[in-house]
């Protein structure tokens, strides 16, 4: 029972040093992962373009600051069917949250359902969709910017003149909200009028377009020669790369008619929006007064991104945010360029730090499955160590036990070889002592009686030859088969031709010894002369005279030779 108990606590204990093996390698294996949830989140933008790609390239770097987080972005290239399709493709690559800026509004709420269908959290960004299955809202104040450009203008232009507006895509939001600002607020001013108006699509060019169009309405060319119009104040275009588009036609227009005397374009205001910092932007074109003044619409991918997971982690979060916008003037845009140049350093400064990151974090990977193999190894070695102890030790019990068990058998052969041997010598005499009875009292058989006869002649008669080649024969016989642990009186009797008894009586009566002793005396003498072999054990040269117990032979050696055998090979 109590053994049972012993490997019971063995195998907990065992089970344990496992257990806690294999809790450390999960400790180091959760050590991997950073516990954090991973999000992928979808962009999908109308278009491409600087103020789009400063943006795009905000969120990545704020991805920097939040493990477990990347984006996926697309471009649609100022196309809503593109935009829709991308849409879908986004969410089919299982995005946690999908930031957009639709194109247009009322054309894009369809796609923007299929997302919110899959329960992916949807943020317009910049534009506004025209539905509410908007998870949340990030922009600036369009109406607002369009209120503020136009009460510059205005301040500008000391409350009267006349104003072209260049107006963005107008389906999309930003261009409505900046012309009804715009406007409304235009309105204030009853001397101030608004002469011309066309839409472009943003870019440079189309603002180049659109210019060209208001101009061939207000100074027509007719025969080669421009009918004078109105004079031309202030442009406002609804970003400022088509002011700057707007300019550039105008410069050109009168640079071909020169006769246009009321158009002054190095005098006019040139209003624009965006202000980007970025070289080319609108900062700089303020700076170098190719713009007058620009309102910032700022990008903010850091802001968008906090939203992103505010709303992923459950935090809570305004469903509408507004970001805040400025006028840029030639009176700060140097600053801001200043400022904006710092910002890059760090920015620089941030990637080169993050790619530092990246590659020890690849090393400390590498280093990790080098530990997590040697962790491995060292857990299988040890296993393997127990185990071969394990069997070591109880092969080194059952040796042990063995030992013992033969060392009892060898004792109890030696008590044995001991009895037959004595049991032996009482037979030969206790057969002796019958024959001499029944010679005495006359019942002897004829056979018998000639036996004795003829014990007795050669005992009357001593014939010394005869005596001597019969104990050299006996003891040929003898030494012939020495090695036999079971040679007994009667099989030398029969090689003798000569029964037990009689075989008994003649050695007894030719040397004073008994067959039996003599067999031993022999034995032993002969193990005297195989133990100067240097090559043979006690042990060995014992099963070579015929000792079957070699504890039996080192008794009968010590009482014959008066000390115990000691061989020249050293072993027992
Ligand atoms: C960039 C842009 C900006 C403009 C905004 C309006 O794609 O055209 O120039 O301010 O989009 O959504």
């Amino acid at each position: 029972m109590s053994k049972i108990v012993h490997l019971i606590k063995i195998f907990i204990m065992r089970l344990s040093y496992v257990a806690v093996l294999l809790s450390g390698v999960g400790v180091l294996l959760s050590s991997c992962s950073d516990g954090k949830k991973r999000y992928l989140i979808g962009v999908s933008q109308c278009s491409e373009d600087s103020w789009r790609s400063k943006l795009n390239s905000e969120l990545e770097q704020s991805t920097y600051f939040n493990e477990g987080v990347s984006v996926v972005m697309r471009s649609a290239d100022d196309n809503i069917e593109q935009q829709r399709r991308q849409i879908q493709e986004l969410v089919d690559m299982n995005i946690d949250l999908l930031i957009v800026s639709p194109q247009q509004t009322g054309n894009l709420s369809d796609a923007i359902s299929i997302a919110a269908k899959k329960d992916i959290p949807v943020i317009l960004f910049d534009r506004k969709s025209g539905a509410d299955n908007y998870t949340a809202f990030m922009g600036a104040d369009n109406y607002m910017i369009g209120q503020m450009m136009a009460d510059y203008a205005a301040s500008q232009m000391a409350g009267h003149g006349n104003i072209v507006e260049i107006a963005g895509e107008h389906k999309s939001s930003p261009a409505m909200e900046r012309h009804k600002g715009f406007n409304d607020a235009i309105r204030k001013y009853p001397d101030i009028h608004i002469v011309g108006y066309a839409e472009g699509d943003w870019k440079q060019p189309s603002g180049e377009v659109a210019m060209q169009q208001i101009l061939d309405q207000l100074y027509p060319v007719r025969d080669g020669v421009v009918q004078e119009g109105p004079q031309i104040d202030c442009i406002f275009g609804g970003n400022d790369r088509m002011a700057v588009g707007a300019r550039k036609a105008l410069e050109k227009f009168v640079q071909v008619h020169p006769e246009a005397t009321s158009l002054h374009p190095s005098k006019m205001l040139y209003l624009g929006v965006d202000a980007l910092p970025t070289p080319g932007g609108g900062i700089e074109k303020v700076r170098d007064g190719e713009l007058t003044v620009s309102a910032i619409y700022p990008t903010h991918g850091d802001e968008l991104m906090e939203l992103a997971l505010n709303i992923l982690e459950g935090n809570s979060y305004e469903k509408e945010t507004m970001m805040e916008t400025n006028m840029v003037t030639q009176a700060n845009a140097r600053v801001l360029l200043m400022q904006y140049k710092e910002v890059e350093n760090q920015i620089h400064y941030i990637k080169r730090m993050h790619a530092r990151v990246d590659t020890i974090l690849g090393q400390l990977d590498t280093q990790r499955i080098v530990l997590f193999g040697i962790i491995g190894m060292t857990f299988i070695l040890s296993l393997f160590t127990i185990l071969t102890v394990r069997a070591y030790r109880v092969k080194r019990n059952l040796n042990r036990e063995l030992r013992k068990k033969n060392d009892e058998l060898n004792e109890e052969k030696a008590k044995v070889e001991h009895q037959r041997d004595e049991l032996e010598e009482q037979r030969d005499q206790l057969l002796d002592l019958t024959e001499t009875l029944k010679n005495r009292n006359g019942s002897s058989t004829e056979g018998e009686g000639a036996a004795e006869a003829s014990v007795k002649e050669s005992k009357d008669k001593p014939e010394v030859m005869e005596e001597n080649s019969f104990v050299s024969r006996f003891l040929q016989y003898v030494g012939d088969h020495l090695s036999e642990p079971d040679l007994s009186v009667e099989d030398i009797g029969e090689g003798l031709c000569l029964s037990r008894v009689q075989l008994y009586r003649k050695i007894k009566s030719m040397t004073g010894k008994t067959p039996v002793e003599i067999i031993r005396e022999e034995r032993l003498k002969r193990s005297k002369v195989l133990l100067e072999d240097a090559s043979l054990s006690i042990s060995e040269v014992a099963y070579k005279v015929g000792f079957s117990a070699p504890s039996y032979f080192t008794k009968c050696y010590k009482d014959y030779y008066g000390k115990a055998p000691s061989g020249k090979s050293g072993r027992c």
